[in-house]
């Protein structure tokens, strides 16, 4: 019987709890899901070029310890937007994670408030707004897309606020959708529908098999409103194409800053000159990302422009990062090169599509103790003590060559 449940219940389930590093929690959610759903997590658009190139970029920096520090006491929490985080990073939003096993999202909350950081609920999400926001006591975010129909985007900024989201992440990088290969080829939509051309690759994963005919089609539920529900399965281009919006300005922003009064971060900026506008809205903060490769192909690595960006933040605004953090080392490159925190998308995202709940808060705990032993072995005793002085980088990413020309 043993040996029937661990079949049903997956290898990942069973062998999460080892899982020494994110790519572990990786292999153990491709092993889990339908190539399908795996490639709908995994992938990026076009060549993959920004995908493959987020994580190369991590090994261009180089560390230089300092020794002898005395580096028994060391604390990686920080303050942003006057609350203060346990750990360096927070979880980002991403869509459709109920995809991945069914109450996703909630189980995604629950690790991220045990382990004292934010979690991020995105648009696309499977959960509502308002079970999100009752399923634990920690700090929550809403990620807000400007949709073609705004008012579905003006409900949903309502419906944050009225559930007591502390802020609102607006992303800015998707005027359309990234052309994502994987998700045509492998026959990817929503809800997933089992055909005679994807059959063999869902029967393989008996156990996500098995959830997911239990708690019924994934669905972005908070935007039901919103969407042709006469068109009952698409693709997931269809879907982007009906509800985003690429008439999408910065008057737009600025409309929204006037509605929400709570913390606000653009999410999906790469360029000086798009910091300075965040700050002259009255932005509160801006994710530098190129959305983990999965919109513009070959667009800069976050990593790479976060020196020149952080002189124009320069403690105007606060400056986060996301794009390809597997590795605490890779949050304390980023903190050192001007970052004052770390979004998480795939990380804690194959963590839950391994084991739920326990393998997301799994993947906290590998990064926040890979953050904490980085700390040791640098030298530092706390995040804050990491420095510019603690890293080597590529000439071409210094703040001089990239302001020189702006
Ligand atoms: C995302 N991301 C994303 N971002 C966003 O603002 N709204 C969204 O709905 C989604 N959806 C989404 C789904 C999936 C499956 C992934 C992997 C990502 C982007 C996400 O917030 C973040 O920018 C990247 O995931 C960061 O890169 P890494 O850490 O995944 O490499």
């Amino acid at each position: 019987m043993n040996g029937w449940l661990s079949v049903l219940q997956g290898p990942g389930q069973a062998n999460h709890q080892r899982a020494v590093a994110v790519a572990d929690l990786r292999e153990a959610a491709r092993r889990r899901l339908p190539r399908a759903v795996f490639d709908f997590i995994d992938g990026g658009a076009d060549d993959e070029v920004a995908l493959h190139q987020n994580r190369a970029a991590f090994n261009d920096v180089r560390f230089r310890q300092r020794v002898l520090v005395g580096t028994t006491k060391r604390d990686q929490s920080v303050e942003l937007f006057g609350r203060r985080w346990s750990a360096p990073f927070a979880i980002g939003p991403t869509g459709l994670a109920g995809m991945a096993r069914p109450g996703a999202e909630l189980a995604l909350a629950r690790a991220a408030a045990a382990a004292g950081v934010p979690f991020t609920l995105s648009s696309f999400a499977c959960a509502t707004i308002e079970d999100v926001a009752a399923c634990s006591p920690g700090p929550k975010w809403f990620q807000l897309y400007i949709f073609r129909d705004r008012g579905l985007s003006r409900e949903l900024l309502g419906r944050a606020l009225a559930a007591g989201y502390q802020a609102l992440v607006v992303t800015a990088d998707c005027p359309v959708s990234g052309k994502r290969e994987r998700d045509p080829r492998n026959h990817f939509s929503i809800p997933m529908r089992v055909t005679p051309r994807n059959a063999a690759d869902v029967l393989r994963r008996p156990a996500w098999l098995l959830d997911a005919l239990r708690a019924g089609p994934p669905l972005p539920v908070n935007l039901l409103g919103g969407v042709d529900k006469r068109a009952d399965t698409r693709s997931l281009a269809q879907l982007a194409a009906e509800l985003l919006d690429s008439s999408v300005t910065w008057e737009d922003v600025a409309e929204i800053r006037r509605a929400w009064p709570k913390t606000l971060i653009i999410k999906g900026v790469l360029a000086a000159e798009d910091v300075r506008r965040a700050a002259t809205i009255g932005a509160d903060g801006v994710v530098v990302s190129n959305h983990g490769g999965r919109q513009l192909d070959t667009a800069l690595t976050p990593l790479t422009v976060l020196p020149e960006l952080a002189a124009i933040a320069n403690g105007h605004l606060a400056l986060l990062c996301d794009s390809g953090f597997r590795r605490g080392a890779d949050v304390v490159k980023a903190f050192a090169l001007g970052a004052n925190g770390v979004l998480l998308g795939r990380a804690t995202l194959y963590g839950v599509a391994a084991a739920g709940q326990s393998g997301a808060s799994r993947a906290l705990a590998i990064l926040g103790d890979e953050v904490d032993r980085a700390l040791a072995l640098l030298g530092c005793r706390s995040i804050h003590d990491v420095s510019p002085d603690h890293v080597a980088m590529p000439a071409s990413w210094s703040v001089r060559n990239q302001t020189g020309t702006d």
